[in-house]
């Protein structure tokens, strides 16, 4: 079956004042349809660079991206793009913020009401529709955030640190609902972290990505069972995988 995503030999060099610098060294990583994938790896080795070109928005220098075996162009509604920052508008409420995201699509006020309310409703946000941004907590703005990205109908979901600005009780529920939203909404998601435990709790497949240059370090399978509850994150499996990320992020960065 053909990817949903595909980096094929992508590497990426910036220039710095010094000259060329790789950032990226030939990374090849094959996302499924509705697979769940996180990416760890120490700052600076690419992370997000490998999502934005992903979402389009940075080229490739050399290698490929291809989303359903056709290359990227470019942007487009087929991929929600989520980050750290929540980047709403202050002056609009949560729900003209969900259907702000809606408003470049060839569909009726009506309907782009009834979608708009729909992912409010499935971030757990439909009492708060009418609220601005500003009194909102940082966990129901991010949740925003996901709503409008959801509202789109996008295939894929690319996620760059999306909870690292949370408190880890907030974190820990914002995982859980994305989880149950991701379990009866289907997409494929590409959610980068610099959390070990979160990066295992989420993902069928975590990707450790190495520094200096940036590249796929390993591949780790997350055998445990969906839905992921308070008993898998306590499991001694749980412990295992999380400690063999945890090794395979740390040794290679204390080797650098
Ligand atoms: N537009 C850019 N111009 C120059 N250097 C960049 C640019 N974007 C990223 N970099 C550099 O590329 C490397 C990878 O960055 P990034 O993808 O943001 O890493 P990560 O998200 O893993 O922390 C870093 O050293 C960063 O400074
Ligand atoms: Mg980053």
């Amino acid at each position: 079956m053909t990817p949903k995503i595909s980096f094929r030999n992508v590497s990426k060099s910036f220039t710095l004042k010094g000259g060329d610098f790789l950032a990226l060294d030939r990374v090849d990583l094959d996302i499924a349809d509705r697979e769940f994938v996180t990416v760890v790896g120490p700052s600076g080795c690419g992370k997000s660079t490998l999502m934005s070109m992903a979402a389009g928005l940075v080229e490739p220098g050399t290698g490929q991206i291809l989303l359903d075996g056709t290359p990227v162009a470019g942007p487009g509604p087929d991929r929600g793009v989520i980050f750290q920052q929540y980047a709403l508008f202050p002056w609009l409420t949560v729900r003209k913020n969900v259907e702000f995201g809606l408003k470049l699509q060839p569909i009726s006020p009506q309907e782009r009401r009834r979608r708009a309310e729909h992912a409010i409703d499935l971030v757990g946000l439909t009492d708060f529709a009418d609220a601005l941004p500003k009194t909102l907590s940082g966990g129901m703005k991010q949740r925003c955030a996901i709503a409008r990205a959801y509202a789109v109908g996008p295939q894929v979901l690319l996620m760059d640190e999306p909870f690292g600005a949370l408190d880890a009780l907030t974190r820990v529920q914002l995982q859980d609902q994305l989880l149950d939203t991701w379990s009866r909404e289907r997409r494929t998601v590409m959610f980068i972290t610099h959390d070990v435990d979160e990066a295992v709790y989420l993902a069928n497949r975590v990707v450790v990505m190495a520094a200096r240059p940036g590249r796929v370090h390993r591949v780790i399978d997350v055998d445990l069972p969906y839905p992921r509850t308070e008993e898998v994150r306590l499991s001694p499996e749980f412990a295992r995988i999380r400690n063999e990320v945890w090794h395979s992020v740390y040794h290679q960065a204390a080797a650098a």
